[in-house]
């Protein structure tokens, strides 16, 4: 027998979808694992159960698309040098890797774990993972397999950085990376990604990966332009990816890149919060009329935040995108980077993946920074952290 709830009296419905994407005084009914009606409360079908709003906003589930969370260790003494004035180097991954290749799968399945908890306290009902502390066959093979025991949505990223015992030898393991690597791990993957960066992959480096990883089925993603401008953006463009991430150093070349085909723009200001980068120029993208995505780059380097919240105040604030946008970027952006068309909105038919706000409306996320406001998240249809 099909089970349904109906939420009502909630205060602001955002549903992403078409010309009702917000709602006032609005109810939602979930059949299973699906919204089945929205609508203005005062004309709400009976369900089985009841949730009152109260008069609180419900918003989709946020979709993280960009998170690195298979590692062991930290990196705080790094961050506190950086706040006090050194620079961000992508070789401080090389720390991480040596933590993640000496520790247990227990110890990198627990705390994989605890950080996947806190994203979905937090409101992440979908997120993707990464591999790329690993970059040794078996390690990259333990971190995409870790990955997908917590997420479809996994990342194949052993062209993170060249480690240490292939120094000099860039060319040298391209050729793992696209070989035996790729072998190993695209059975367990979705996506593939690259750091096109100098220090770490240069454009034809990447768009070998990419292509590589095309072949053995899985689809495209850059770190693009992070550190400085590059060619990353436009290596996504060529290699048809789902996105290009960090656009942090765009070119009016990679700002025609990015509106001329369906590349999202995946922005994760937690990376220029935690390296005291200039934030990306959020308003010349979106005035342009780029697709973007908000997403934590939830990692123990550049951007040590599982917060989606967080990243929208961010957003808002220093991006000087809308609240609408920054909330619409956390969603429905981040489900257009996966291409999932069944979450980061509530449309009818789409995943149950929901929040309840201690808040009247989106706009608390960013006007009450660093304040825990998710009181409920329902994941699929079920209660899945907090309560309503
Ligand atoms: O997205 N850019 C490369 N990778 C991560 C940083 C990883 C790290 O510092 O450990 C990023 O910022
Ligand atoms: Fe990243």
């Amino acid at each position: 027998m099909t089970q349904s709830t109906l939420i009502t009296r909630i205060g602001e419905l955002v549903t992403n979808d078409g010309d009702r994407a917000a709602i006032t005084d609005a109810a939602l009914v979930i059949e299973e694992d699906r919204v089945a009606w929205t609508g203005p409360a005062a004309r709400a079908p009976a369900a089985d159960s009841v949730v009152d709003a109260g008069g609180r906003a419900v918003l989709p589930g946020f979709v993280d698309s960009h998170a690195h969370l298979v590692f062991a260790g930290e990196r705080s003494a790094e961050f506190a040098a950086r706040m006090a004035g050194r620079a961000y180097q992508a070789g401080g991954i090389l720390v991480t890797v040596a933590a993640t290749r000496a520790a247990t799968d227990v110890t990198l399945r627990a705390n994989l774990r605890r950080l996947a908890a806190e994203m979905l306290r937090q409101g992440t009902t979908t997120f993707e993972c990464k591999s790329g502390y690993g970059l040794t066959v078996p390690d990259e093979q333990r971190g995409v397999k870790l990955a997908a025991e917590v997420t479809p949505e996994v990342t194949y990223l052993g062209a993170h950085v060249v480690p240490p015992e292939f120094a000099g030898d860039v060319a040298g393991y391209v050729d793992l990376v696209c070989g035996p690597m790729l072998a190993a791990c695209a059975p367990h993957a979705r996506w593939v990604d690259v750091f096109c960066e100098d220090g770490a992959f240069g454009a034809d480096e990447a768009a070998a990966v990419l292509a590589a990883g095309r072949a053995a089925g899985l689809v495209p993603r850059v770190h693009a332009n992070q550190l400085g401008p590059g060619p990353g953006v436009r290596v996504a463009a060529e290699a048809g990816a789902a996105s290009a991430d960090h656009c942090t150093f765009l070119t009016d070349a990679d700002i025609d890149a990015l509106t001329s085909t369906p590349v999202v723009a995946t922005l994760l200001p937690g990376a220029e919060f935690g390296t005291r980068q200039p934030f990306p120029d959020a308003r010349r993208l979106l005035d342009a009329g780029a697709t973007v995505a908000l997403a934590t780059d939830c990692n123990p380097g550049s951007s040590f935040t599982s917060s989606m919240p967080f990243c929208i105040a961010l957003a808002v604030r220093d991006m000087r995108m809308t609240t609408q946008e920054a909330v619409w970027a956390a969603t429905a952006g981040g489900a257009a980077a996966l291409r999932r068309p069944d979450v980061g909105h509530l449309g009818v038919g789409a995943r149950a993946d929901l929040i309840l706000l201690d808040a009247p409306s989106h706009a608390f996320l960013a006007y009450r920074p660093g304040v825990p406001q998710v009181a409920a998240v329902w994941q699929a249809g079920r209660l899945a952290a907090g309560s309503a």
